[in-house]
């Protein structure tokens, strides 16, 4: 970690009025999760402690980032992005950073990805007998502000939003978690390998589950159409984990 992110950590920690700050052994999740290769490296670096405000709610956090300039994002930002759902979602998707739509209207995936992944988590629902529409989960993304050109976020920016992950998820405390793509995957669970290694089984963030599928832009590739495949059997281990 860079000394001008340490300082604006420090900042922040000081801010929310935490005097202490504890040392834990290393993590490449940008939202506290313990890395899960700590023991294949041994040494030891300055991390986030694992806490969030106490009372937090998504109008407190959503309230903390404020006209957001902490990273070079908002720069070319129209609408912070924060969030979209029920406090109380059993079930949050995660997402990699706004597009275009997402970053003019200020709500995550109502692009056309964003209306893949409505039809995915509407339409496997339906198949599967379970009753559920969008407004019943939270979605958000790992960045809150679009990055230029689509790009993928850098991990400064990761980590410094990812605060405001890390206490959206909890805040909401879901039963499970969907992470939407390698960036999404990488954020909450540490693990570095691509999606087609992760996706289908249940890692974790902290003590809640986490399912890792493709991105729905990936899927609006006319040439992954197994991908396709693979990403409603992921939904459907979900919806069922955590609507059955
Ligand atoms: N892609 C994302 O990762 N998030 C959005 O909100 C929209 C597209």
């Amino acid at each position: 970690m860079d000394a001008d992110l340490l300082r604006q950590y420090l900042e922040f920690y000081r801010d929310l009025g935490i005097q202490t700050l504890y040392r834990q052994s290393g993590s490449d999740a940008f939202v506290g999760q313990p890395d899960p290769d700590a023991r294949f490296k041994p040494e030891v670096r300055e991390v986030l402690p694992d806490m969030a405000p106490a009372g937090d709610t998504l109008t407190v956090i959503q309230n903390d980032i404020g006209d957001c300039k902490r990273c070079r994002l908002h720069e070319g930002r129209n609408k912070i992005v924060f969030g979209v759902g029920s406090e109380r979602a059993p079930l949050v998707f995660v997402g990699e950073g706004p597009g275009a739509d997402e970053d003019a209207q200020g709500i995550p995936f109502v692009g056309r990805a964003g209306q893949l992944l409505t039809q995915m988590i509407e339409g496997t629902a339906k198949k599967e007998g379970i009753v559920l529409t969008r407004e019943d989960v939270y979605i958000c993304n790992v960045v809150k502000c679009r990055p230029p050109g689509n790009r993928t976020p850098e991990p400064d920016e990761m980590e410094t939003c990812g605060q405001f992950l890390y206490r959206q998820l909890m805040t909401v405390r879901p039963k499970a978690i969907c992470a939407l793509g390698g960036t999404a995957a990488r954020a909450v669970t540490g693990h570095k390998e691509g999606v087609t290694k992760l996706r289908g089984k249940w890692l974790q963030w902290r003590d809640i589950p986490v399912m890792v599928t493709f991105h729905p832009s990936y899927l609006l590739r006319p040439y992954n159409q197994e991908a396709k495949r693979e990403a409603w059997e992921d939904l459907k281990k979900v919806l069922h984990f955590v609507y059955d």
